[in-house]
């Protein structure tokens, strides 16, 4: 028995940010609001949204990578003024994007009481009636097609997840063309990030044939595009692939949540300040080493990805260098006692009990890989 939930209605269309017409009609009228980063790329790209739809009710454009209580108490401050009865947000941008306008959305700019539910102080939150249509710019966080959001405490060094069924988007709208402006190092780092998302939907204890489908898929294209991707950034044809991996990542984790690799990499960045994308794709080879011969659905699952199914782990090593990322902890945290205390911290961490392996293989797999 299984069961499978994505509510997400879902637009994939290159260019239709640019087509006025066209995005009135998929998105509809009334009074909204618009979520975005600062920099100029995105104020051409809101320019858009407003032709096509008018005037929004505001615009919160100083938001900052990884949504942080600072920053989400202004913008909260901000919202609660203008914006308590808009119809719909609208998030353009990336996960920080589309996860601040989560945490808003759902608190109706109420940190305090937003807060409570993030700390689990208490265990329930009424539905949000305000529609949020994501619009990624990163191929990568998936968040488009999830109920949650990760918020960082920075101070308290620490990460919490913000989950509420009536946080998924009503609309994803995937335009690859807005990730054209995308960086190499950004670029490498979302991909690594939607990878990531699909390994670790793979070896869950809530993965099911609906989401494994999702996340061989992503792989595969991932592995396939990737690394022509870096060194054709401009190439339209592969950022759509890129998209379409991202996407399903998100069709595949956003019904088994993330594992072990994601557990490890919370601390990694906010101690270490590595990447999310990096700090939480970084332990693939190992984790997979790990796996191989535990649960015969998820070996035949990495079969159909690396017929070499022994040499899966150096294939996956090999992919990484390729990429020119390493995938040595002691290149990001340095001190081994560290890094073993992280390991096994991230076993009893919320993401860290979907795993379907043990601290002890993971260690012999890291041995065995020469790490
Ligand atoms: N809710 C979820 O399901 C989920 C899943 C995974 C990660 N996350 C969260 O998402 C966040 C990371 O999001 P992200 O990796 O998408 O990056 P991001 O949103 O933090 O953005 C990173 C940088 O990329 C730039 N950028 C984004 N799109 C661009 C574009 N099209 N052109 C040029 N520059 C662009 C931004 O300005 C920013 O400086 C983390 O906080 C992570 O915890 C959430
Ligand atoms: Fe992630």
């Amino acid at each position: 028995m299984f069961n499978y939930h994505n509510p997400s209605k879902i637009i994939f269309e290159t260019g239709i940010l640019k087509n006025k017409k066209k995005l009135k009609e998929v998105i509809g009228g009334g009074d909204y609001c618009i979520f975005t980063y600062s920099d100029k790329v995105f104020q051409e790209y809101s320019n858009q949204i407003v032709n096509a739809l008018g005037e929004p009710k505001l615009i919160i454009n100083n938001i900052l990578p990884n949504p942080d209580y600072k920053n989400l108490r202004e913008i909260s401050e901000l919202f609660s003024l203008k914006c308590s009865k808009i119809k719909f947000a609208i998030a353009l941008g990336g996960g920080s994007v589309i996860d601040t306008a989560k945490f808003i959305v759902l608190g109706k700019g109420n940190f305090d009481k937003t807060i409570e539910y993030v700390e689990k102080k208490v265990s329930s939150f009424p539905p949000t009636d305000i529609d949020l249509i994501s619009i990624p710019t990163t191929a990568g966080t998936g968040s488009e097609l999830t109920c949650w959001a990760t918020i960082w405490d920075e101070e308290n060094q620490r990460k919490h997840s913000l989950i509420h069924q009536s946080l998924f988007s009503k609309l994803s709208i995937f335009d690859s063309e807005l990730t054209l402006s995308l960086p190499k190092k950004i670029t490498i780092e979302t991909s690594l990030d939607a990878m990531s998302h699909s390994f670790e939907s793979i070896w869950n204890i809530n993965s099911n044939p609906v989401s494994n489908i999702h996340a061989r898929n992503s792989i595969n294209i991932i592995l396939k595009n990737l690394p022509q991707l870096v060194k054709d950034l401009k190439n339209i044809k592969l950022r759509e692939e890129i998209m379409k991996a991202s996407m399903s990542a998100g069709l595949a984790f956003s019904n088994t949540k993330t594992a072990i690799s994601h557990s490890i990499s919370y601390p990694i960045t906010l101690k270490y300040k590595v990447p999310h994308g990096i700090a939480c794709s970084f332990t693939l080879p190992i984790i997979l080493k790990s796996v191989q011969g535990l649960d015969k659905t998820c070996d035949n699952n990495f079969k159909s990805l690396f017929p070499d199914f022994e040499n899966a782990p150096n294939q996956l090593k090999n992919f990484f260098k390729e990429l020119e990322v390493s995938t040595n902890f002691k290149d990001y945290i340095g001190n081994a006692n560290d890094w073993d205390l992280i390991v096994k911290d991230a076993f009893g961490g919320e993401r860290g009990k979907n795993f379907i392996g043990s601290y002890k293989k993971v260690l012999e797999a890291q041995e065995s890989l020469g790490y």
